[in-house]
């Protein structure tokens, strides 16, 4: 049996200002993501013996690694609907004849639910992976294309299909790349529980509600100028995240983490995305290691250390 495998990273926001809740249910954001180490891989496992010409062409998935046993296993999971709407588009399109059915296996780096993007990062993968294998017979689509695709999947899904470092409005899916020097180590500590993003969401505009101003930070002007010193020092007085005071208030763990963090020495802590992981900038990889080794040896449930910028999802073997 052949395979495709494709990479896709996860993400810090170094900033996340969440404007106003819109019409549809989603809130504006001004926010700068970060690409970081920390990868899932998505590998599609094609039966050619086996062909389909409607309706999924997934017939299974299975997760392993970090967190995979809440990860769901049906067409829920976003890399099954990853693979599941490119080959909707070009049915609807390109007269898209049958294709051989594939199961999807993801090894999972990034936690799940832990606000760093894991879930879109496989959706991204399942995207790519998906395009490469109809492409063996119909013509490719433009980055446009494939980046609303990716849009309808998730909002951060257009982020992890591009990586790097990138300005993100709208929803989160308009991308502006940005320019970033050097490389920047973390230290990230996880959660033995997941924290739903709408949920985060929701309690910020109920604290807002009852009066706690937070935010909106919608200015990324001090922090795209310390990105362009590639001086983590700088980079660590401007991280900001409208969404740390609602996911804090629901989970208490998390300000202790943070608490911790800064008495490891970090140069900055920040819960990463709707949380809960904490993302700990710091010097170097050594004192990333060493901040890290302090907030295990505190008792927080798991970590890893990453760097970024690291780059969108990409094909690996296949
Ligand atoms: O786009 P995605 O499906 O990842 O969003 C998950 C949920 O997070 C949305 O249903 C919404 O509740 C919340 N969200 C939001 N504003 C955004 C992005 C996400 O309110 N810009």
């Amino acid at each position: 049996m052949r395979t495709i495998s494709v990479r896709a990273h996860g993400k810090v926001n170094l900033h996340l200002g969440v404007g106003d809740a819109r019409e549809d249910g989603y809130h504006e954001l001004v926010t700068v993501f970060q690409s970081l180490s920390l990868s899932d891989v998505v590998t599609l496992e094609i039966d050619d013996e086996e062909t389909v010409a409607t309706g999924s062409i997934v017939s299974g998935l299975t997760a392993t690694g970090l967190d995979a046993a809440s990860v769901p296993q049906d067409a829920t999971n976003l890399a099954w609907r990853g693979v599941d709407t490119l080959v909707d588009f070009y049915r609807a399109r390109h007269g898209l004849g049958s294709l051989p059915r594939v199961r999807i296996r993801i090894e999972k780096g990034i936690p799940t639910a832990g606000g760093m993007a894991g879930g879109s990062a496989d959706a991204a993968a399942a995207l790519l992976a998906a395009h490469i294998l109809v492409t063996e017979t119909m013509p490719a689509l433009d980055q446009t294309t494939l980046d609303a695709l990716a849009a309808e999947l998730g909002s951060d899904v257009p982020f992890t299909l591009r990586g790097g470092t990138m300005l993100g409005t709208g929803r989160g899916e308009q991308l502006t790349p940005m320019l970033s020097r050097g490389r920047y180590h973390w230290a990230l500590v996880f959660s033995k529980q997941g924290l739903a993003t709408p949920e985060v969401f929701g309690h910020l505009d109920q604290l807002r509600d009852q009066g706690r101003e937070i935010g909106p930070s919608l200015d990324t002007t001090d922090l795209a100028h310390a990105l362009m010193t590639g001086n983590a020092e700088e980079v660590a007085g401007h991280l900001a995240n409208d969404l740390q005071a609602p996911a804090v208030s629901l989970r208490s763990d998390i300000a202790r983490t943070l608490d911790l963090g800064k008495q490891a020495g970090a140069l900055a802590g920040i819960v990463s995305g709707s949380g809960p992981t904490c993302a700990f900038l710091c010097r170097s990889e050594l004192h990333a290691r060493d901040v890290l080794d302090d907030l295990l040896s505190e008792g927080v449930y798991s970590g890893a250390t990453a760097t970024g910028p690291a780059h969108g999802a990409y094909l690996i073997d296949g």
